[in-house]
């Protein structure tokens, strides 16, 4: 979504924060810009389209400033356009404003200032901000006290950055439910919503809380907490990302770089936890509510997306394990529920960005109730993983491909750790899942050695509108995942059903066109899904079938099959999501399209 990037210090603001643009360009966005501030007074680029383009429109001028605010837009009021691009100014140019989230507000703001006599250019929420600070600068004393005024009349969510020429030496920042750091550097700063904008200088970053507005100089920060009435001069701390991992080496996108790293994540996610040898369970970030967690009778996990899907396969890990009850609730949708909430539920927040607007609205909605809010997020230091009282990061590395894979198979993973955890060891499966987590990449690596058929499989079908995905148990979040995957990726319509459900309403879509992709890997149920398959066949439906390895049987019945290694039902879903996840990317690379960014969607999801 969209991007924040500023600079205030000795260096040229300008390479700095177009290098930062291009570091934010995976999270997805439409047009980008930036505005800069030099002796000059203030000057403003914009391009829509890729931020090259914006590099190739600033460089043909060559301007200097070490004061300079850009932005990744990613249009959620107005069309992409070069009008509605951030930055937005006032009238007279001299303010200039970027901001990430949404002003609720703005229609009510724009007609006051109209009213006073402002003009609006743009379909912007934002326009509002820098005209509602120009306008409180021709009142009060000082830019800072325009800017915290005019902050006072906008509700919604917002990171914001803001600049003026009558300020050269001050780099202006807040933010309320939308991330926003300041990175640290000698007699500099930078601001970036994403510490990957600025990881290439410093480590060293200032995390901003909500109702937190900055006043930056190459110097100092000071920082005012408008609903506490607070000043601070926060202390920096050591950002732990590896820049390494961002980078795609010999891999030809990021998508297909993050599925191979499936070893790797199952490893980094078990390492130090799963104590195969000591039959131990060991998570270090849940250790300071061990003593709440003995008492927990309730389990409510929220999520959206990829990790609402993981979400599910952690109620059958959770309560299959340890006996505790589990719901799942789309974040989005838990919001607005009423449900009741006794002081012996958890509330379990699961997010790889960790900024994800609903997952947090709903962890701040349960904010006063008194429950244990734990968390499984990827983004170290990141909102979520700061708001909750405690949780196991999934140490996946940064995934940059804005379809999520890799992370999906640490959350699954560490799903599983977390049930084992609470199992308190009373499962039979705890000492043979632990040694399943140990073999369990060395089975992830043979199922990506086998990538090349899925690969021919997923050409096959590529020409096809639609497909269905349906499984069993565990399997069945594995089909709406395989589903959600195709879909965002490929842009085919794709549905994922629990196998069982098929003769309730799907089966009357099958015919010829309308392939299944079948998860039928062994199991107690297998027949079940099995008979599901012939009923599909039976109307003429091509169906891919994802089966065990020397399980023959499904080659009779279905026209292609995947074979994936034998592994316990508990570990089937991490290397089933390698398989779907190459499946969608390469159908999508079939079909020519850029799968790290796929039409319409962002990386992390910062507003609701
Ligand atoms: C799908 C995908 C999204 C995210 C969802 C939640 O591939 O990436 O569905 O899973 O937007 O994002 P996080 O996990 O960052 O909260």
């Amino acid at each position: 979504m969209c991007g924040i990037v500023g600079y205030i210090g000795q260096k040229s603001g300008v390479d700095v924060v177009l290098g930062g643009l291009e570091a934010l360009e995976y999270r997805g966005y439409d047009s980008a810009g930036l505005a800069l501030v030099n002796d000059d007074g203030g000057q403003v680029f914009k391009q829509v389209g890729r931020v090259n383009g914006l590099v190739d429109a600033v460089n043909t001028e060559h301007p200097a400033s070490n004061l300079v605010i850009g932005h990744t837009r990613w249009a959620t009021h107005g069309t992409p356009s070069l009008v509605n691009a951030h930055p937005q100014s006032n009238n007279q140019q001299t303010i200039f404003v970027v901001h990430n989230g949404i002003i609720e507000n703005f229609a009510e703001l724009r007609e006051r200032l109209q009213a006073a006599g402002y003009n609006f250019t743009s379909q912007t929420d934002t326009e509002v901000i820098p005209n509602l600070i120009d306008y409180y600068a021709k009142q009060l004393p000082s830019f800072e006290a325009a800017f915290k005024a005019a902050l006072g009349d906008v509700h919604g969510a917002y990171a914001i950055a803001a600049i003026s020429t009558d300020e050269p030496d001050t780099l202006y920042a807040a933010r309320l439910s939308s991330p926003l750091v300041i990175g640290v550097g000698e007699q500099e700063h930078y601001l970036a919503s994403d510490p990957a904008a600025i990881m290439a200088h410093t480590k060293r970053v200032i995390y901003l809380e909500d109702y937190d507005v900055a006043v930056i100089s190459g110097n100092d920060v000071d920082v005012h907490n408008l609903k506490h009435n607070r000043h601070a001069k926060p202390k920096a701390e050591l950002l732990d990302y590896d820049n390494e991992q961002a980078l795609l080496g010999d891999f030809p996108n990021f998508m297909l770089k993050e599925i191979f790293e499936a070893p790797a994540t199952i490893r980094s996610a078990t390492l130090g936890r799963a104590l195969a040898d000591r039959s131990l369970v060991k998570l270090g970030g849940l250790e300071n509510v061990l003593g709440q967690l003995k008492y927990i009778d309730r389990i409510v996990i929220v999520a959206c997306g990829t990790s609402y899907y993981a979400g599910l396969l952690g109620e059958y890990l959770i309560e299959e394990l340890s006996g505790i009850p589990v719901e799942v609730h789309m974040a989005s949708e838990f919001k607005y529920r009423d449900e009741p909430f006794s002081r012996g539920t958890a509330l379990l927040a699961i997010s790889q960005s960790g900024e994800t607007a609903d997952t947090i609205a709903a962890l701040k909605k349960v904010e006063d109730y008194g429950v244990l809010r734990l968390g499984i997020v990827n983004a170290v230091g990141s909102t979520i993983a700061r708001m909750t009282d405690a949780g196991v990061y999934c140490h996946a590395g940064p995934e940059r491909a804005v379809a999520s894979s890799k992370a999906f198979i640490a959350q699954t993973t560490v799903l599983a750790l977390i049930a084992l955890h609470l199992s308190n060891g009373n499962t039979k499966l705890f000492k043979p899942l632990l040694d399943e987590l140990d073999a369990l990449p060395a089975k992830a690596q043979a199922v990506l050695d086998n990538a090349g058929r899925i690969k021919a499989i997923a050409e096959k079908y590529a020409r096809h509108r639609d497909f269905l995905f349906i499984g069993r148990q565990y399997a069945y979040p594995m089909a709406m995942e395989g589903a959600l995957k195709l879909k965002e990726v490929s842009y085919i319509h794709a549905e994922g059903y629990a196998a069982g459900e098929m003769k309730h309403g799907p089966l009357a879509m099958i015919d010829k066109d309308f392939p299944t992709f079948a998860i039928a890997i062994d199991s107690p149920l297998l027949e079940k899904t099995i008979s599901n398959i012939q009923e599909i066949k039976a109307r003429g439906g091509p169906v891919i079938a994802l089966a065990t390895q020397g399980n023959k049987s499904l080659e009779q019945l279905c026209d292609d099959v995947i074979y994936l290694p034998h592994t316990m039902h508990e570990t089937q879903p991490m290397l089933q999501a390698i398989a779907v996840q190459l499946f969608a990317y390469y159908i999508a690379t079939a079909r020519g399209f850029d799968v790290d960014h796929p039409r319409n969607l962002a990386k992390s999801v910062t507003v609701e």
